[in-house]
């Protein structure tokens, strides 16, 4: 069966973090898990990641899904495979792709393609190579009549060899077998005194075997990031290649500015998306929905015709024709159905909110099942929690619940049910019926009068012109 193995033992430097280099993000996901996601998308899902530089931190990240190897010092390429050497030994058999988990845009059509050729040119190894305009700093490969005598590190190369453009991607194709033998007659004498991964082409060679390289069409497959400036340019890459597949789908883009969309979100033809809007993993987008700005959807499905104006919506879904905004929080788990209205400062959490219903402005809906056709008043607030456990409020169809009222969970309003304004409803309220909780309302003339002559001896009271009028 055909393996990988990922090298993620670096630190990146200067990159100046106190994490490994493959974790930092790149549209969202860490470096490495765009690498595992080529693999997966390639079918190789039988998978090693070498760890070591902060190694813990891989292991928190992954999880368990795969394999990790500690390379406890950083002694070169080879050095870092050889850790591997137990999970190659477990099957023999097949291939073994080998990856920078710190050069995001390898994909899966590559890794095939080059598997193809590496398969029927009987290859020990075939390395993936690309052409730079600036090869500097990466591995030349030394191309002869019938095909590779190896690669010279930069480090290593005479002008000659500096002068070739095609470079060593950093990613490989081995006969599984073929690279635990060439492993373990890898030796460091070279500039760097690192065991050199690379030396497998030449040593494949002087063993008779043969080795190939796959030129790769796409030269963004070698781009890694050393620096801070090089991660923004990975993140601006990949962001504007999402936007153009999107804008090939029928999305609409008036200026791209602030607009980040992560890779596997889906967007329906003729939604616009306006500046500052955040599109993050696992959200589903219907078509002709508005969105923005400055929105963040993360994890959301919305219908058709949704219009998000500046809103922040986590982990939910939106029916169709359903309008929300200005400045609304959706927290997860709140599902909203068709034709909805939610107007704004509004956050609603964890609760159903049936078609056609509105809750227009400054309210809290929390835990809470809403029917279809309600109307919720200004500043209502379901009271959910009582410090210790969270309950529900339950509202029924077509109900209108008045300004200010307050709903002490659990309860349960019917149907057609009427609030007053200002109301704590702290028992269920029968359908059709109308819940008023207040006080008598008194007036006291004169108070105001009264009150200053007695505190201040004298009534200057201002007119709101900044002058006073004495009485
Ligand atoms: C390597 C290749 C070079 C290629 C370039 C592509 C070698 C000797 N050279 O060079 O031909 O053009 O990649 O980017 O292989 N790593 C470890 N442990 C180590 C050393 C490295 O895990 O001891 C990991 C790094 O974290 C990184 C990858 O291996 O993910 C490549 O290492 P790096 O030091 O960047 O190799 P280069 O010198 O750039
Ligand atoms: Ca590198």
């Amino acid at each position: 069966m055909n393996k990988a193995v990922i090298l993620a033992g670096g630190q990146g430097k200067r990159m100046k973090a106190d994490m490994p280099k493959p974790l930092f993000k790149v549209l969202g996901e860490p470096m490495l898990e765009w690498v595992i996601s080529a693999c997966e998308d390639a079918s190789v899902s039988d998978i090693c990641i070498i760890k070591g530089f902060k190694g813990e931190m891989i292991d928190e990240y992954l999880n368990g899904r795969y394999e990790t190897a500690l390379q406890s010092e950083r002694l070169g390429t080879g050095h870092a495979v050889m850790q591997a050497i137990p999970f190659l030994k477990e099957d023999e058999s097949g291939n073994t792709l080998v990856l920078c988990g710190d050069a995001p845009f390898i994909d899966a059509e590559t890794i095939r393609n080059a598997l193809v050729i590496h398969n029927t040119q009987q290859n020990a190894v075939t390395v993936i190579t690309a052409e730079l305009d600036d090869p500097h700093g990466y591995g030349r490969i030394i191309r002869t009549a019938t095909g590779i005598s190896g690669i010279v590190e930069e480090k290593d190369a005479n002008d000659a060899q500096k002068a070739v453009k095609e470079v060593n991607s950093g990613a490989y194709w081995f006969r599984t077998s073929d690279l635990i033998s060439l492993l373990g007659q890898i030796t460091n004498d070279n500039a760097q005194n690192e065991y050199y991964l690379t030396d497998t082409i030449s040593l494949a060679i002087s063993n008779g075997l043969n080795a190939g390289a796959y030129k790769s069409e796409n030269a963004q497959i070698i781009r890694g990031a050393n620096d801070r400036k090089d991660l923004l340019a990975l993140n601006d890459y990949a962001r504007m290649n999402v936007i153009e597949k999107h804008l090939l789908n029928g999305v609409e883009f008036l200026c791209t500015d602030g607009i980040i969309i992560e890779r596997s979100v889906k967007i329906g033809a003729g939604t616009q998306i306006l500046p500052g809007t955040i599109i993050r993993r696992g959200s589903v987008i219907g078509e002709n929905c508005k969105l923005g700005p400055n929105t963040i959807i993360e994890n959301c499905t919305l219908g058709n015709r949704v219009n998000l104006y500046t809103v922040q919506a986590f982990d939910s879904s939106m029916g169709d024709d359903v309008a929300i905004g200005p400045y609304v929080h959706i927290r997860p788990n709140t599902s909203i159905d068709e034709g909805t209205k939610i107007g704004d400062f509004v956050e609603l959490k964890n609760s159903n909110i049936g078609k056609k219903t509105a809750i227009a402005h400054l309210a809290y809906i929390g835990d809470s099942d809403i029917g279809k056709r309600v109307n919720v008043g200004c500043g209502t607030v379901t009271v959910n929690y009582d410090g210790i456990e969270k309950r529900r409020c339950v509202i029924g169809d077509n109900s209108f619940i008045g300004c200010n009222t307050n709903l002490i969970a659990p309860v349960k309003l019917g149907k057609a049910v009427y609030t007053a304004a200002g109301t704590t409803v702290t028992k269920d309220i029968p359908d059709y019926a109308l819940a008023i909780d207040r006080g008598t309302m008194k007036v006291n003339e004169g108070y105001t009068i009264r009150k200053l002559k007695s505190q201040i001896g004298h009534t200057h009271i201002g007119n709101g012109n900044g002058e006073t009028q004495k009485q």
